[in-house]
């Protein structure tokens, strides 16, 4: 083609804020008696007494609500916010659908979220990766599910949006086996709604938990187990969905 068509496109890229994430990688994550064990993992952003607990309560109640802000490196949060916003801007977010392969369908009565998948190349995603892989180590090291990988979106509900109660994988398949959704929101206030309604194992309507999709929460729970439920957001809400799966191909959901 013609030099005239050089212009390039330009794609505004997060800002690099995560100057100071060479000092918090190396931290033991506020955690004094593993400091003085000496022992710390080799990048220190998972300490082991956490995953502990961790572990304990996914097999004690299939799931949990955490705070990942103290886990992950300075910056992170944001930098992951900055990142979907430009992916929504820029129009590369796209409706989610239920099921893979041939039963893929976009049933906008179940969900209307959109959705982009996360393949860890821009620098937050690299961060998060890191982060991703440790948390799989030490869930492995403790509870034998054969983690193998893991994959992540992006998802973005615009005010109205919901995804109604689901489970994240069908038992037996062995695919999506841990469940976990980060939010990125600053500042999300009751009247905004969006929040995540987890239920009992059982078929009791009751809600276990409700979890406000803040900025550093986190989910965590079993894919298979877990019924869930994403109410009507009235802002728009921001997450990352992540599943760790024991299939090194991909299987159907
Ligand atoms: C999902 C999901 C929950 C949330 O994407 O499967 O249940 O709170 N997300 O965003
Ligand atoms: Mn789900």
């Amino acid at each position: 083609m013609g030099s005239e068509n050089r212009t390039p496109v330009i794609i505004p890229l997060p800002e690099p804020r995560l100057e100071h994430s060479e000092t918090s990688l190396n931290r033991v994550a506020g955690d004094a008696a593993l400091a003085g064990a000496g022992m710390p993992q080799a990048a220190g952003l998972v300490p082991e007494q956490w995953l502990d607990r961790l572990a304990d309560e996914l097999s004690e109640q299939a799931w949990l609500e955490l705070d990942l802000s103290a886990r992950l490196p300075d910056g992170l949060l944001p930098a992951l916010l900055n990142e979907v916003r430009i992916l929504e801007r820029t129009d590369a977010m796209s409706r989610a659908g239920i099921g893979r392969g041939a039963d893929r369908v976009k049933d906008r009565s179940v969900r209307r979220d959109k959705i982009s998948w996360l393949d860890g190349y821009t620098e937050p995603q690299a961060r998060l990766f890191e982060f991703l892989n440790q948390l799989m180590a030490g869930l492995n090291q403790r509870l034998f599910l054969g983690l193998k990988r893991y994959e992540a979106h992006y998802a973005t509900y615009q005010p109205g949006d919901f995804y109604k109660r689901h489970l994240d994988s069908f038992r037996g398949r062995a695919s999506r086996m841990i469940s976990l959704v980060l939010y990125l929101n600053d500042d999300w206030r009751l009247e905004d709604g969006g929040e995540l309604q987890v239920f009992t194992t059982s078929d009791e309507p009751q809600p276990l938990g409700l979890v406000r999709p803040e900025a550093g929460r986190a989910v965590l729970f079993l894919s298979e187990e877990v019924p869930h439920e994403v109410l009507p957001a009235r802002r728009t809400r921001y997450s990352i969905a992540c599943w760790f799966r024991q299939d090194e191909v991909p299987l159907p959901l």
